[in-house]
């Protein structure tokens, strides 16, 4: 196992920190013990009772106003994640996992560079933050925590045709990065793993982890009058910016995950292209031909 310096501390071990936003927010979790592709140990035992106790808050919560706002294949899975009461093990949830559609999840201290990111999507592992949020952010966290990646994406990946797309983008995602397409790649993420609705004949539902590990987005994003839902449409996601640390302003509805599939399929280059000559929309923009709900 080869090591990288800590670019932060000076100790040569560990990775360098990574931190979310313009970079002004301090780095959460210990980067100290992870290994060069980003992952560690969960350390299970190291979780207080107060914590799992916050766990089992969150997930009753959130639990409790899935019917009708969840889409169903997330709703099917839900239980997959193990006993509500206690943070989840990984081992043991992974054991599952694989089972069904050949991931797992690993540990790691926070969030991690793109291509490391990229790179264990692309081999079926999703990463997984090891620490969870304080009690006082029990309403809203901006980063990624333990709740938010384990209740938020891990049901999906349960479904063969999302765990298919997953790793298909960690794929795209390393070759993005060799045509400098992070940025459109990462809205794509945004619009559809982190923010996604899908339309179901019983109405609107989403899929997306952010809103489904959030308190209050969840019921926002599929009733609230205030945002707009637009149809997907590949290239218009790509173009379209966002906020990291407010209500979406707009969601892009799909009508199942073989659309998302099979839409994401083709090669990106000409995409890319295309996407960078038409320019960057705001969050807010609304095109003449965007399918609105
Ligand atoms: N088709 C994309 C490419 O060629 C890869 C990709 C697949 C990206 C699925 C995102 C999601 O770059
Ligand atoms: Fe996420």
């Amino acid at each position: 196992m080869s090591l990288t310096p800590d670019f932060h501390s000076g100790i040569n071990h560990g990775v360098a920190p990574v931190t979310y936003g313009q970079g002004d927010r301090p780095p959460r979790g210990d980067y100290g013990s992870a290994r060069a592709d980003y992952t560690c140990e969960q350390d299970w035992a190291a979780y207080t009772e107060a914590e799992h106790d916050l766990y089992r808050r969150l997930h009753e919560r959130q639990s409790a106003q899935l019917p009708g706002l969840a889409c169903e294949e997330f709703i099917a899975a839900v239980g997959e994640l193990g006993a509500p009461d206690r943070i989840p093990r990984f081992d043991a949830l992974s054991e599952r996992l694989y089972r069904a559609t050949r991931w797992e999840v690993v540990a790691v201290p926070g969030l991690i560079p793109e291509e490391a990111f990229f790179r264990l999507l692309a081999n079926r592992r999703f990463p997984v933050t090891g620490w969870l949020r304080r009690p006082e952010e029990f309403d809203y966290v901006v980063e990624p925590d333990v709740f938010h990646d384990l209740f938020g994406h891990v049901p999906l990946l349960f479904n063969p045709v999302f765990a298919d797309y997953m790793q298909a983008y960690g794929a795209g995602g390393l070759k993005a990065s060799r045509l400098e397409a992070c940025e459109y790649l990462a809205r794509l993420y945004w619009y559809t793993v982190e923010f996604g609705l899908i339309a179901t004949p019983a109405g609107l539902r989403a899929y997306g982890a952010g809103i489904l590990s959030s308190a209050g987005e969840l019921r926002y994003s599929v009733t609230s009058p205030q945002p707009r839902r637009i149809g997907f449409d590949l290239e218009r996601m790509m173009r379209t910016r966002y906020k990291i640390d407010t209500y979406q302003a707009a969601y892009f509805v799909i009508d199942s995950f073989d659309q998302l599939f099979d839409a994401t399929a083709p090669d990106f280059t000409p995409v890319y292209r295309r996407v960078a000559e038409g320019g960057e929309l705001a969050p807010d923009s609304l095109l003449p031909g965007d399918r609105v709900y």
